[in-house]
């Protein structure tokens, strides 16, 4: 289940991370990335999480829940159609959780101690967070080189104008953020330029 997440991954690069108030939009919005390209969506688990993540799993969207900070979360998360679960820690409790549900996990770290603890535990694609305010790509570079069997997926900070310094590091699979989907855009639902706007930067990042 692991390489599968891994390889949708490597084929969309960018992955939209939605942090949604409430769930009236939720469904135009997934059908907005993906008709944008994006057929994988990170939702962070908030109070509505589940509502939007059952909403955006019906458009065919290959949606997880990000964010997840305990084991219940997670159970509701999946029980919602969360296929995967990103957190912003190396958090034990829910990445136990998941192998034990053999639910594909990728595990928040920031250093050598955590990746070496996560990689001890059986984690090999983890979230690089926060990306930005951890050295940027060449922050990334210099904590995963030394750890080539691992891959690792940035997030927090990453932009238009960084990411493809992140995505052109060999083991970076996917960059992911909130940019994608500006708030303005969702509040006003313009999602149709949304989803240009969306379009254009997959085809900048896929060449
Ligand atoms: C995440 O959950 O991965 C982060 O909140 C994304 O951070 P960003 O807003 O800087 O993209």
């Amino acid at each position: 289940a692991e390489l599968e997440l891994e390889q949708k991954l490597r084929n969309v690069r960018v992955v939209p991370v939605l942090g949604l108030d409430g769930v009236e939009k939720a469904d135009s919005l997934a059908r907005a990335l993906v008709e944008g390209g994006f057929f994988v969506i990170e939702v962070i688990f908030r109070p509505s999480a589940e509502d939007s993540l059952r909403l955006m799993s019906s458009t065919g969207a290959f949606v997880g829940a990000g964010t997840v900070l305990t084991a219940q979360q997670a159970a509701s998360a999946v029980k919602a159609g969360a296929k995967f679960i990103t957190t912003l820690g190396l958090n034990k409790e829910v990445a136990d959780w998941c192998l034990d549900h053999a639910i594909p996990v990728i595990p928040g770290v920031a250093s050598p101690s955590e990746v070496e603890q996560a990689s001890r535990n059986g984690f090999t694609m983890l979230k690089f967070f926060p990306a930005e305010a951890n050295g940027g790509p060449a922050g990334l570079k210099a904590v995963a080189t030394p750890y080539p069997h691992l891959t690792f997926y940035p997030t927090g900070g990453v932009s238009e104008k960084n990411l493809q310094d992140y995505l052109s590091l060999s083991q970076v699979v996917a960059v992911g953020g909130t940019w994608i989907a500006p708030q303005d855009l969702i509040a006003s639902e313009n999602f149709e330029l949304l989803s240009t706007l969306a379009h254009s930067t997959l085809q900048v990042v896929r060449g």
